[in-house]
This record gives structure tokens, sequence and C-alpha cells, in this order.
């Protein structure tokens, strides 16, 4: 799998920043910077090829619109998607939440046609509206697939906040190996999961499960009873003691202190956490668009 540009993951929040400060400072549903924000993503896919459609929902009196990304080729029965939330709350650009798994996304798709990779899989990204406001536009694309196209989406990977400033490592707890919490999610969760750890295994970084608590857009999705995985370094959460010796930052301070404030900047990024949750989001979709599905 390739390595993933920080550079071009960063020059994206950059962009959304812009768009952000030019549009009374965030990026909100019913907002001018949203709908900027999903055009931006829109032409750099439409630029490299991708299928993209612009899909529009009505919600507290305001239209929203999720950017729906298809890789042409692979099994059209056999549908890896990968997903993040665009907008952020009203209080601040949203550059952490979510800019940073839209970016980084983004990026990983633009990769795939620099690399015209020919997976095996279908791929398709999208980047949802309005999840700040209740998970409603991943909700709308789910409730609106036909039970036909929705038995096609073999998995879905979710990204809602991969560079939180005083970062943790978690990956979604498909198998529920902890014990604890929410419970496993669908079948075919684990290997979604294992295939992420195994990529920071192999850079010598530790995870730790996430549940499924329904707090991010894979929620339609596992209602369904479609796997997902995904990352995720940390909101409103503080680090422990014991998190901090497996890696580093500081005990006793929130994850993301600036979680859905004003202060959700472009400085506010962590870039070793954003560059190596980008190399696993490729990793995860390398390895598993291009496998073969056993005989
Ligand atoms: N979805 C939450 C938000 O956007 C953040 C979050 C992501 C919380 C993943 C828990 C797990 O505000
Ligand atoms: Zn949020
Ligand atoms: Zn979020
Ligand atoms: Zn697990």
């Amino acid at each position: 799998a390739p390595n993933i540009s920080l550079a071009n993951v960063k020059a994206h929040l950059s962009q959304l920043q812009s768009i952000a400060t030019a549009n009374g400072g965030n990026r909100a549903h019913g907002r001018p910077g949203y709908l900027a924000s999903a055009n931006y993503v829109k032409g750099r896919l439409d630029a490299a090829g991708f299928t993209t459609t612009l899909q529009s929902f009505s919600y507290n009196g305001a239209t929203g619109y999720n950017v729906i990304a298809d890789w042409p080729g692979g099994d059209p029965g056999d549908v890896l998607m990968v997903g993040a939330h665009l907008d952020s709350v009203t209080a601040g650009p949203g550059i952490n939440d979510n800019g940073s798994g839209s970016a980084a996304i983004l990026e990983t798709a633009l990769e795939v046609s620099r690399q015209g990779l020919a997976p095996a899989k279908h791929l398709r990204f999208a980047w949802w509206g309005a999840e700040e406001l209740g998970l409603r536009g991943s909700s709308y694309y789910v409730t609106n697939l036909s039970t036909t196209d929705r038995s096609k989406i073999k998995g879905y990977l979710n990204f809602d906040m991969v560079g939180s400033p005083n970062p943790g490592y978690f990956v979604y707890d498909g198998d529920n190996s902890d014990g604890v919490g929410s419970g496993p999610g669908p079948t075919g969760s684990a290997q979604l999961e294992r295939v992420l750890q195994d990529y920071f295994t192999s850079i010598g970084v530790q995870t730790r499960g996430t549940d499924f608590d329904g707090r991010s857009d894979y929620g339609p999705f596992i209602s369904r009873g479609i796997p997902a995985g995904g990352t995720f370094t940390g909101a409103e959460g503080v680090k422990t003691s014991a998190q901090a010796s497996l890696w580093g930052g500081t005990a006793g301070q929130a994850f993301d202190s600036c979680y859905h404030r004003s202060c959700d900047t472009a400085g506010n990024v962590d870039d070793t956490a954003l560059d190596r949750n980008a190399d696993a989001i490729a990793y995860a979709v390398w390895t598993l668009a291009t496998a073969t599905p056993p005989a």
C-alpha cells in the first residue's frame, strides 16, 4: 500500500480552514461553508476520474449534502465504502472534527487514482453532511438505498477525528475483544478491525478498542447489519496515565481540548497521528479492496 503524503493531507485541511474563515468561521450544516467544503472535495474527485454525486437532503429547514464518489471498476456486487463526515459544528471550523478524516480519505481516494488501482472490490468514498445534528447525511444515504444496493455494501470504514492533538490510537472494536461496552459489530467487522490493527502493529504503535457507541456515521450501517470499522484518536475524553505511557502526550488532558470549539483550527492537529492514520486508511483500502474473496 502507498504511503499517503502528510503534506497533501494538510493542504486539504488548509483549504477547509480557508473555506471556514471565508464563511463566518464554520462549515456547519445549512451554512455556506458546508456547501463550499462539499464543492472542494467534489472538484478534486471529479478531476481525478471519480464518478461523483452530490446527494441532497433536507434537515432542520436547510439543505444538506453528501458527496458520494465511485471509483470505476471492481465487482459491483462487492462494495467497500470509506466515509467521513464533512460538516463542522457552528462553533468553529471543525479541522480535527472532522476535516482530519475528510482530508485523509480524500487524499487516499486521490492516491487510488494516481496509482490507477484496479481493485477486485468496487470502491466508494463518502463525505457525509449533518453528522453533528444526528448522523443525518449517512442515515439518509443508507435509508434511501434499495434493499439490493444496500446488500452489495460488504463493508464500511469510518474516520471521524484522526488527528487529535493529544492523540490516542483507537480502532473500532468489531469483535468486542475487550468484552465491555456496546458489544461486537456485525459479522465481518472483526476482519476490518484486524486489518487496521495490522497496520499499526507494523509501525510499532499499539492500539486500543473503542466501542460502536453510535456516536458517528457507522451507526446507520451497523444497524442494517453491514460490517464496519475505522479509527479514532479521541475527542473530549481525558487521556489516562496508562494511555500516556502507551502513546505519549499528556495524561489528565482531553485527547482534543478544542473539541466542538472555535479553537478546532488548522493548528489543532497532531501531524504524527494524522500521518499514521492516513497511512492506515490506505493500507486498509489496498488490503481489503484488492483481496479476492476466498474460493
Ligand atoms: N462523532 C463525534 C462528533 O463528531 C465524535 C466521535 C467520533 C465520538 C468517534 C466518538 C467516536 O462530535
Ligand atoms: Zn463533532
Ligand atoms: Zn465528528
Ligand atoms: Zn477487538
